[in-house]
């Protein structure tokens, strides 16, 4: 006879994985396409269902569908935040595609200078936006590349970036400015001594933090590039790196169209290096691979 005593003993809830039906994950996969663009239509199901499954967990609830019902009718939206940013990759370092910004040292920047384009201080203006910028390596590398390679703007020329991301999660790491030794090694030593310092970190170790300076330049935004444009530009240069290859072609398409339309004539648009514009309707010049340039209006 079993004792009763033993029975009503309380025993901890083991949280159950749920299962991810087709049915299931195609209805998220559809609905993450059509509110961020990316595609997670091909083989992605054990990324879904491994990244939500431990939001699941967190919220005590039963199943995907539960969950999908609570992103559907969270009217503060943040649920659909959460949601995007698990799902979305955000690989990113210091220096990726060291080309662009040679380009940008070698071709873009004296261009620039010998223009006879003038801003407010006399001299150009320059306005850079790295949009799907994750959690800041690319516009902080983009600020150094141009403080280095221009004596006019590191004096305080006229110069402000835009960076935006889908991404609140990465967002915040960025607008910190804090980066442990493993990721600022892809900085050349002489830069990072001139604009990061070296703390001793709370855990243990050091920190890297991007100078005022260099972060004084860079307003951070969350930005769904699926989004009407909210900013007028005009852009001289465009960074959309390493997103587009989550996107379908005709996504692609509108996406670039618009960045043409903020770029100023004569202004470039840079892409990743497993991304393309080939067979896509556009308007701009091939200049290099994963760089193009708006020739005119
Ligand atoms: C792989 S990272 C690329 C970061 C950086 N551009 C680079 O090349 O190193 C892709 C970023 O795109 C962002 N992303 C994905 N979909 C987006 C969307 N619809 N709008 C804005 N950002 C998006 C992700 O949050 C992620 O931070």
């Amino acid at each position: 006879m079993a004792d009763s005593h033993l029975t009503d003993i309380k025993r901890p809830v083991v949280f159950q994985p749920p299962d991810l039906t087709d049915a299931e994950y195609q209805t998220i996969a559809n609905f993450v396409h059509k509110t961020s663009g990316i595609n997670l239509l091909d083989g992605k199901k054990e990324l879904v269902r491994a990244r939500l499954t431990k939001r699941i967990a967190q919220l005590e609830m039963k199943n995907f569908k539960t969950y999908f019902q609570y992103v559907m009718t969270d009217s503060s939206g943040d649920e659909l935040v959460f949601l995007l940013d698990a799902l979305a990759t955000n690989l990113t370092s210091f220096w990726r595609e060291p080309q662009h910004f040679i380009f940008m040292a070698k071709t873009f920047l004296p261009e620039l200078e010998m223009s006879r384009k003038r801003g407010k201080t006399g001299g150009p203006r320059l306005r850079i936006w790295s949009a799907a910028c994750s959690s800041g390596e690319e516009p902080y590398t983009i600020a150094m590349v141009v403080f280095e390679n221009s004596h006019y703007f590191s004096a305080g020329g006229d110069f402000r970036m835009l960076a935006t991301d889908l991404s609140t999660k990465v967002l915040n790491v960025a607008k910190k400015g804090q980066y442990g030794p493993e990721s600022a090694k892809n900085i050349p030593p002489a830069v990072l001594a001139k604009y990061l310092t070296k703390n001793q970190a709370e855990k243990g170790g050091y920190i890297y933090t991007i100078s005022p300076e260099i972060r004084r330049l860079i307003s951070f935004r969350r930005f769904n590039l699926m989004d009407p444009m909210p900013y007028k530009g005009p852009m001289d240069l465009i960074f959309c790196r390493n997103v587009m290859i989550y996107f379908d072609r005709d996504t692609i398409a509108k996406l670039v169209d618009k960045f043409y339309k903020l770029l100023e004539p004569g202004g470039y648009l840079f892409i990743g290096h497993s991304e393309s514009l080939s067979g896509l309707q556009h308007k701009f010049t091939y200049v290099a691979p994963c760089i193009y340039r708006k020739l005119q209006r």
